[in-house]
């Protein structure tokens, strides 16, 4: 199937109790200790400095559209503390708003204070920098912004939308496969649907942070940040000076989830402040800042028209999605990405359509297109499912394919027909009623769904040094990221194993740009590459070992063919000729040795389609009372290639599993149409699952190989957990109820009034 390097023979033996092992994270004693330090807790003493830093707060627009007129500063000027307070008269000069023409969109000039336009409801309008917190607050609350008002557009309307040329990642907005109005005439069953998706927002548990110092001419950002290098391009770009005089610093990050990969005003402020004062500057968001400050998820209205035969083969697919951008940006969703490869139709066709509005940026959210896109995608394929009466599992699997048929490749590895049948077994799928609304339980309807998972994969550029110092200890550094997913740790696996060494021997040194450049955590591409990378590092770290002990006469291993030596425990070992690491270290390196190991797709990889694959199975329960939803039970299985640490993954999927509980039934933002906010803005309205929500889940993740992505031969797992998993329990409602919602969250007052009577 392919010609790939399998890893090297001697790697499985070392690395058979460390690959997929589920080792706890390296960090964890730090961060449970509070020794790991955030952006925000950086102090003099950590930044190596005299004084404490200042303190910024933002003062936020409020209106949606319009002019600031004014902006009065004279009573907050004049308040304790007080020592700058930055606005669209005095910010320093910016480079302006970055078109998005290059392929990073977080590498682009992103301007602050940008002039006297509003764009949406809670912008940046101001900073103000005192001695404290409590005074910078103060002080911000008195800043006295006049405005004009214009009429504002918040609201999604199919009617004025426009076609993007793009989806985000530079994919095609149209792609058609055969000929979708023939198969789809020609088609025995026919179902038509509309699917929204409301807005949400990301609100991670570390808020946007940064403490900005300038050393000389050289601006040193700790920010809370899943993707360094580019941003670090974006800063710099921003503040108009060379990229090299930026250095982002980010080792621990409290939770990203797509919302970090942009950089925010809180890093460009702080920057500018710590400038103009000659003194580090510290700026956080709020919590409600973070509703409006940062970007969210789009909303989407996503129209779906299936055709199949009375045999439940797929003749004609069509996925339309609406969504929107910020009136200055060009970020589209790509809502229709997994509706292009997941079944075998005639004809495939999706096309896509924007709205410019006056909301505050969408940009990624985990999952990005597909977490939206596969409520629409696998609600309708349920529909498809009890319209020709055929079991929705059975539908999938009838339309099973090797073959990605827009993108015209093979899937490279692809076990969805595996997860589907593990996870029928496991869940006693056979004994669910096909027949919605025949299970009764006093008051609760109870109901079973499903829904399949699918994420493409992605290896990205990546770069990392590995040092062994001649104490046998290594040293990794790339400017990864580890936004709580355990990167530092399967990095230190991947590092250990290569080497032969005991994980405590391994310091995975990230989150900093003066480290080799890494992409970052993002699109479920960050452990294929940082750990390609790692790997290729300590390969070659390991080459220079061996070729140095056979060249070297003093070894008792001189002479030897390369291939015969293995490392492992500590030992270079040759048949039953050994000498040890440390031996070898002091003769020929007494100051360390250094490999550099870098990774980016093959042009033979890019010949297939790369994804990871899984099936969500769900039990519901739905009160005819109070039309309250429970979730009973979930099972998710999947196929993600090989799995580095069955702990981390186990915690990736079931995590992306919750949260499809919270698209389900808990989580949007509607903007108010009256005042162009949003209108949650704190976690008291914005409406999350919790740990009451949750129901008895499970995890299996099914044994696969990836053969062609990487020399890990793994697969990206970050985001397939969320993927399906809403339509899943929308199914189950159905299946519960009879009743079709077709308007996410499924919340009770759309429930409600089509429930049976029932007396308890
Ligand atoms: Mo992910 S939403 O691409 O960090």
């Amino acid at each position: 199937m392919n010609d790939r390097v399998m890893p090297p023979a001697d790697m499985p033996d070392t690395a058979a109790p460390l690959i997929g092992a589920g080792m706890q994270r390296v960090e964890s004693a730090l961060k449970v200790r509070g020794e790991a330090r955030y952006a925000y807790e950086m102090d003099a003493a950590t930044l190596g400095v005299t004084t404490e830093p200042l303190v910024g707060v933002m003062v936020l627009s409020t209106i949606a559209r319009g002019r600031i007129t004014a902006t009065r500063t004279a009573t907050a000027q004049a308040m304790p503390g007080v020592r700058l307070i930055m606005t669209a008269d005095n910010a320093p000069a910016q480079a302006p708003w970055g078109p998005l023409v290059a392929k990073d969109r977080f590498a682009r000039a992103q301007p602050v204070l940008r002039g006297t336009d509003v764009h949406y409801y809670g912008e940046p309008v101001a900073l103000v920098v005192a001695d404290t917190l409590e005074e910078a607050r103060a002080a911000a609350m008195a800043v006295d912004v006049r405005y004009d008002r214009l009429p504002h557009d918040v609201l999604l309307d199919a009617a004025r939308a426009t076609e993007p040329e793009f989806l985000n990642g530079f994919k095609p907005a149209k792609t058609e496969f055969g000929a979708f109005d023939t198969s789809y005439a020609g088609s025995e069953i026919r179902v038509e649907a509309i699917y929204e998706t409301p807005h949400q927002n990301h609100a991670q548990m570390e808020p946007h942070a940064t403490t900005a110092m300038w050393q000389g001419d050289t601006l040193i950002l700790h920010t809370s940040a899943q993707n360094l290098v580019s941003i670090r391009n974006g800063i710099a770009a921003t503040l108009q000076i060379s990229p090299h005089r930026v250095r982002v610093i980010s080792p621990y990050v409290g939770g990203g989830f797509g919302g970090k990969l942009p950089y925010f005003a809180d890093a460009i402020l702080a920057g500018l402040a710590a400038r103009s004062l000659g003194k580090p500057v510290k700026v956080g968001m709020t919590r409600p800042q973070m509703f409006s400050a940062t970007t969210h998820r789009t909303a989407t209205r996503q129209t779906l028209r299936i055709g199949a035969d009375r045999s439940g083969r797929l003749r004609a697919i069509s996925h339309d999605a609406l969504s929107h951008c910020a009136s200055f940006d060009n970020f589209v969703e790509d809502t229709t990405t997994i509706t292009r490869g997941l079944y075998r139709a005639d004809a495939i066709r999706t096309t896509a359509h924007l709205n410019h509005l006056d909301l505050p940026r969408s940009d990624s959210m985990r999952s990005p297109g597909d977490a939206v896109g596969m409520i629409g995608l696998e609600c309708a394929m349920d529909e498809v499912a009890h319209a020709t009466g055929i079991d929705p599992v059975e539908l999938r699997l009838l339309n099973d394919t090797p073959d990605d048929l827009t993108a015209h490749k093979p899937f490279s590895s692809r076990h969805l027909k595996e997860c589907l049948e593990e996870g029928a077994r496991r869940f006693e799928w056979a004994a669910r009623n096909p027949l919605p609304g025949q299970t009764r339980e006093g008051e609760w309807l109870i109901g079973m769904g499903m829904a399949c998972a699918m994420r493409y994969n992605l290896l990205k550029p990546c770069q990392a040094l590995a040092h062994l110092d001649v104490g046998g200890n290594l040293t990794v550094q790339l400017a990864m990221t580890d936004p709580g997913t355990g990167t530092q740790t399967i990095l230190t696996q991947i590092a250990a194993a290569a080497m032969g060494l005991s994980p405590t021997q391994v310091h995975v040194e990230m989150g900093d740009t003066a480290y080799p450049p890494a992409p970052g955590s993002g699109g479920s591409f960050g452990a294929e590459s940082a750990g390609s990378a790692v790997l290729r590092a300590c390969e070659n770290l390991r080459e220079l070992l061996l070729q140095a002990c056979v060249a070297d006469e003093r070894s008792p291993l001189h002479g030897l063919p390369r291939e015969q030596l293995h490392l492992g425990g500590g030992n270079i070992h040759a048949g039953n000729r050994h000498e040890s690491l440390s031996a070898l270290m002091e003769r020929a390196f007494p100051h360390g040795v250094d490999a550099h190991g870098q990774i980016e797709a093959d042009a033979a990889s890019l010949k297939w389609s790369q994804a990871s694959f899984g099936t969500h199975f769900v039990e519901v329960a739905v009160s005819a009372v109070t039309g309250e939803t429970r979730v009973r039970r979930m099972l998710g299985v999947f196929a993600c290639g090989r799995i580095l640490n069955r702990r981390t993954a186990r915690s990736q999927l079931l995590g992306g599993m919750v949260w499809g509980v919270s698209n389900a039934l808990h989580e949007e933002n509607a903007p108010d149409p009256r005042t162009g906010q949003f209108m949650a803005h704190d976690l008291a309205n914005y409406h999350v699952s919790t740990h009451a929500d949750m129901p008895e889940m499970d995890v299996v993740m099914i044994a696969e190989d990836e053969p062609v992505s990487n020399p890990l031969h793994i697969k990206g797992l970050g985001e397939v957990g969320i993927c399906g998993a809403p339509a899943a329990i929308g199914n189950a409602i159905f299946n519960a109820t009879g009743i079709r919602v077709r308007s996410f969250p499924i919340t009770p007052d759309q429930l409600l009034p089509h429930l049976p009577a029932v007396t308890v």
